[in-house]
């Protein structure tokens, strides 16, 4: 196992009717900004619940966080935080919202010029506005780690900083049983490739966090279909919620290697063609699995073993099946596993490799040895 440290320090407050924890952790003399997506939190009732819990707080809001949240809508966020004088920050929706909101956080006190080299710069947050989530749609971890994704055109680039991991998070489960079916399935397959991400990879004798991350990959195979299935069931909502939040909270991604091609490239996708985060990975997963089989193979054939159950016959022929496995319930949860899926080919496939250059995303990978030619390749193999 690789050395490593670990401290999240986000505070989950899991269940329904949660929401009214609000009351009680922000401070009574915060001024606080509320941060919200289209509006879906009107419709079901989470708006309310809010508002109920901060009925003894003074805050405004700033709606209108669009799904990939886009640096000209979040700096008119940042214009507010400033002119107002907020000193705490409520997000309230998805990965999109919490995500733009921890920009938000970060901008407003970002003093090395435009806010945008924090991305495009590696520019260093050295502190941010305290902000915490109340979140809606379980997928991206965001809750309660330290990273965030922000698009600027077709441009998608991703920061991390300790100063906007979440203070707490609201996880009621409830409030995910209006997401669309659509919405349930990219949560489930983002949640997934979180999880193989940081899992196959190479062995570095990481028994804990193998063993968490074949956990959550089972849990989200068994509830994931549970989810289309039987959408009213809120234990299956429970179970996928907090898988989702463990698959991203750090745990399982300390002391071993890590991957993130399929992100990396997934996130050109969704910048040039507007594609769902979650669709872009399921194009893109088996494609990385392919290609670097090799790179992988242990890993895979651990996978086959404790994933899918795979035990007997030649080994090339298991790990054929554990991906075609994998395309199986990608499939199952109505993502698409092929580029031509979403209309995309040979020529989106150029697009995109230009545009990992452009990115500096030139040697990705847990070996760091997938240069643009592989990635060339792995675009072609999920054609
Ligand atoms: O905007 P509203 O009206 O709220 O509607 C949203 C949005 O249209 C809707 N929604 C959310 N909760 C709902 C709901 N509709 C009905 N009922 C509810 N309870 O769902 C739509 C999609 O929301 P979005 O926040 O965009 O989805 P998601 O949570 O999948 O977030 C995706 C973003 O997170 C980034 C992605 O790149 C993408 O930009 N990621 C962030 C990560 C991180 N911070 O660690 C890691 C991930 O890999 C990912 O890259
Ligand atoms: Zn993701």
């Amino acid at each position: 196992m690789l050395h490593f440290n670990f401290h999240n320090s986000t505070k989950i407050f899991f269940g329904e009717g949660q929401i009214a924890a609000i009351a009680n952790n922000i401070p009574q003399d915060a001024k606080v900004l509320v941060t919200y997506g289209g509006g879906s939190i009107k419709q079901n009732g989470v708006y309310d619940q809010v508002c109920a819990a901060l009925a003894n707080h003074s805050w405004t809001e700033f709606a209108g966080i669009e799904p990939n949240p886009q640096y000209d809508t979040l700096m008119k966020a940042v214009e507010q935080v400033k002119a107002q004088g907020i000193t705490y920050i409520l997000a309230v929706g998805g990965g999109s919202v919490v995500d733009g909101t921890k920009f938000i956080a970060a901008a407003a006190h970002y003093e090395g010029g435009d806010p945008w080299d924090i991305l495009a710069a590696r520019g260093k947050v050295k502190s941010a506005v305290p902000m915490s989530c109340v979140l809606t749609l379980p997928a991206t971890g965001s809750e309660s780690n330290i990273g965030a994704v922000i698009s600027r055109g077709t441009t998608k680039l991703d920061f991390l900083s300790p100063h906007v991991r979440p203070l707490f998070a609201v996880l009621d489960p409830k409030v995910t049983l209006t997401l669309s079916e659509r919405q349930v399935a990219n949560g489930v397959v983002d949640a997934f490739v979180h999880v193989m991400e940081q899992y196959l990879t190479y062995p570095v004798n990481a028994k804990v966090q193998d063993r968490f991350s074949e956990g959550l990959l089972l849990n989200l195979i068994e509830e994931g279909p549970k989810a289309l299935a039987t959408p009213g069931d809120l234990e299956v909502r429970a179970n996928i919620m907090w898988s989702a939040t463990m698959a991203l909270n750090g745990l399982i991604g300390v002391g071993v290697p890590q991957d993130w091609t399929t992100h990396m490239i997934g996130h050109e996708l969704t910048g040039h063609y507007g594609i769902d985060h979650a669709r872009t990975l399921s194009i893109v997963l088996p494609a990385v699995m392919k290609v670097q089989r090799e790179q992988k193979r242990a890993k895979l054939l651990q996978y086959a073993a404790r994933v899918w159950d795979l035990h007997e016959g030649d080994e090339d022929a298991m790990i054929d099946l554990a991906i075609a496995k994998t395309e199986a319930f990608f499939s199952q949860m109505g993502v698409p596993v092929r580029l031509s899926e979403v209309d995309l080919d040979q020529a989106a496939a150029e697009v995109i490799v230009d545009s990992l250059v452009a990115h500096g995303m030139t040697t990705l990978g847990e070996q760091r040895d997938i240069t643009p030619e592989v990635s060339r390749q792995i675009l072609q193999t999920a054609l």
